[in-house]
């Protein structure tokens, strides 16, 4: 088991004290920030955009790890990167065309990451492995922070584990939603490399100590 990524999910924070929260995180053992977008039509609520992404951004000195939940991602992608974006995840439900999305967002300058809500098999990304540089694999259903992890996630991470290692590939495995220090060193020994954890690190008391935790659990 190497040292595991830490992503701690933005969505989680105090947004009318968004600066202070990007700074505590910058202070802190996080490998990357999660930016979870949220349109409304994807996902049964609505987070915030690029002008908030950005704003993380210019206070942020660590990648930024946006995760579409959104329709229609190949309209978008563009101004995320803009706005600062060093990784964008799009969804594999929302693209018919994943392939050309996964080519844009490389193209762009970015890295490539594929989300897979909690039915979706993951054998249905076995043709794109090579191209991606991380896929997502959800842990509750996407739309919300503060859900319940889904055991049948192990699972996937030691197939998706399976399939990556089959390939050849360098592709990073990310966890996303219920994340917290009882599941964390499991989902690491099933193959998982990146932790995205938003209420567990924010609702602590001390958020700083969390993500150490989190980082050497
Ligand atoms: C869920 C989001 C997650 C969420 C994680 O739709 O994609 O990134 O913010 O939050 P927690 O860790 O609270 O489940
Ligand atoms: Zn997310």
């Amino acid at each position: 088991m190497t040292t595991p990524i830490i992503a701690p999910s933005i969505l989680a924070a105090d947004f009318a004290n968004i600066q202070r929260e990007v700074e505590m995180l910058n202070n802190s053992e996080a490998d990357w920030i999660h930016v979870d977008i949220m349109d409304g039509i994807f996902v049964p609520n609505i987070s915030f955009g690029i002008p908030v992404t950005q704003a993380i951004h210019e206070h942020a000195n660590k990648p930024l790890d946006v995760h579409l939940m959104i329709e229609k991602p190949e309209n978008y992608v563009q101004a995320f990167k803009k706005a600062g974006a060093e990784i964008i995840t799009v969804h594999y439900e929302a693209c018919p065309h994943l392939h050309r999305n996964i080519q844009q967002i490389k193209d762009l300058g970015c890295k490539a990451g594929v989300a897979l809500n909690p039915h979706t098999n993951v054998q249905l990304l076995e043709d794109v492995i090579q191209d991606i540089d991380m896929v997502c694999i959800m842990s509750v259903n996407p739309g919300f922070g503060g859900q319940k992890f889904i055991e049948n996630t192990y699972k996937k991470v030691r197939q998706l584990k399976e399939i990556i290692s089959d390939a050849g590939a360098t592709t990073l495995i990310e966890i996303d939603g219920g994340v917290n220090q009882d599941n964390a060193k499991d989902l690491l020994d099933a193959g998982a490399d990146v932790l995205v954890a938003g209420s567990f690190v924010f609702s602590s008391e001390d958020p700083i100590n969390t993500i150490s935790k989190l980082k050497t659990v």
